[in-house]
């Protein structure tokens, strides 16, 4: 008879948690039955979903460390080589590129990755992958603003939106790999002069998340504001009371960034360095990139599907084509600290 298999593990892991619990070490210690251990930063019903149905294709069980993607570097830091990470999950390419450099990655070969995935949205080594596309992108106000004020990230730093645009803080990885795409592709002196001409136009002083940059429009408290695409989407989607009035006056733009087209980032993932669960990990980053999969992220969490083929949600495809920048995304990992150095001298807090 088949053994039976752990349930999927979710453990959060809280913020000032200490580093292991008792039901952390017994899960990720087991090693008798087929397993993956993953971090995560994601936290979406379609995951727990998604390691579901992995489960029951594959047998091997998923165990889930969830934290913000700073705290899972620091973890797998000060666990070094004792780490029972297998996977590492972040929502951002910068992120996952630091991840690279401080070596906690490894670098994996798979003919299913690469040929799912396009060149620029994975490490050239292999030591991570995205398996979901996200664009940032601009929110406006239909009833103030034209879309044709709105072409290129430069525009919002124009005297028409002084006082006007709505952006989350500096701290914020979304807007830092915003930062090092500028800084990669036209060097730190542009991407600190356009800082600077955001915090000139700011509505307020930065705040909240993406959403709460859009409900913020909803409320006329600016006319503009950069979010990434599924916020968007899920916004244009809900039945929530709270977010009709947003819901309503938002209008959606793809900004080009001084021709390279709309920036782009990724939720991706690698092997952990030190992974004891290597085959199991890579058939699970293999399983994120099968069609289910990423009809799935597509349409259970609003994110564009790396793979050719799939299409996006309604609500994504409403927004019209667009170009996204072609960028080597591990760029953005190379260039963050110089991002942070950028905003911070521009005054964004
Ligand atoms: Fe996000």
């Amino acid at each position: 008879m088949r053994k039976l298999l752990p349930l999927l593990a979710l453990l959060p892991f809280a913020a000032c948690a200490p580093k292991t619990d008792n039901a952390t070490s017994d899960t990720l210690g087991a090693d008798s039955a087929r397993v993956v251990n993953v971090y995560t930063h994601r936290h979406y019903e379609t995951d727990k979903a998604l390691f579901k149905r992995f489960t029951e294709q594959t047998g091997i069980a998923v165990n889930v460390i969830m934290a913000d993607d700073d705290e899972l570097l620091s973890r797998l830091e000060a666990e070094g080589q004792n780490s029972p990470a297998d996977i590492i999950i972040t929502a951002d390419a910068g992120r996952l590129g630091l991840a690279r450099q401080r070596g906690y990655l490894k670098p994996v070969k798979s003919a299913v990755l690469e040929s799912a995935i396009p060149a620029h949205l994975r490490d050239p080594e292999g030591h991570w992958f995205g398996f979901t596309m996200r664009a940032r992108v601009f929110a406006y106000d239909k009833s103030k603003v034209k879309p044709e004020e709105l072409r290129s990230y430069a525009d919002i730093t124009k005297p028409r939106f002084k006082g006007k645009v709505l952006v989350r803080p500096a701290d914020n990885v979304y807007n830092q790999s915003l930062v090092a795409a500028m800084v990669a592709h036209d060097g730190t002196e542009k991407a600190q002069a356009w800082c600077a001409g955001v915090v000139a136009n700011m509505a307020r002083a930065p705040k909240g998340s993406d959403t709460d940059q859009l409900l913020a429009i909803g409320e006329g408290q600016g006319e503009v504001a950069i979010a990434n695409s599924y916020y968007i989407g899920k916004l244009l989607t809900s039945d929530d009371p709270a977010r009709q009035k947003a819901k309503n006056a938002i209008g959606v733009v793809f900004p080009d960034l001084n021709g390279h087209g709309t920036h782009v980032n990724i939720s991706g993932g690698g092997v952990a360095k030190y992974a004891k669960h290597e085959a199991e990990a890579v058939q699970l980053l293999e399983f994120f990139v099968s069609d289910e999969a990423q009809q799935a992220f597509a349409e259970g969490n609003m994110e564009f599907p790396v793979k050719a083929g799939i299409p996006a949600a309604a609500v994504l495809q409403g927004f019209g084509a667009f170009t996204p920048d072609t960028l080597d995304l591990s760029q953005l990992g190379l260039h963050n600290a110089d991002a942070v150095k950028v905003l911070e001298a521009a005054g964004w807090k």
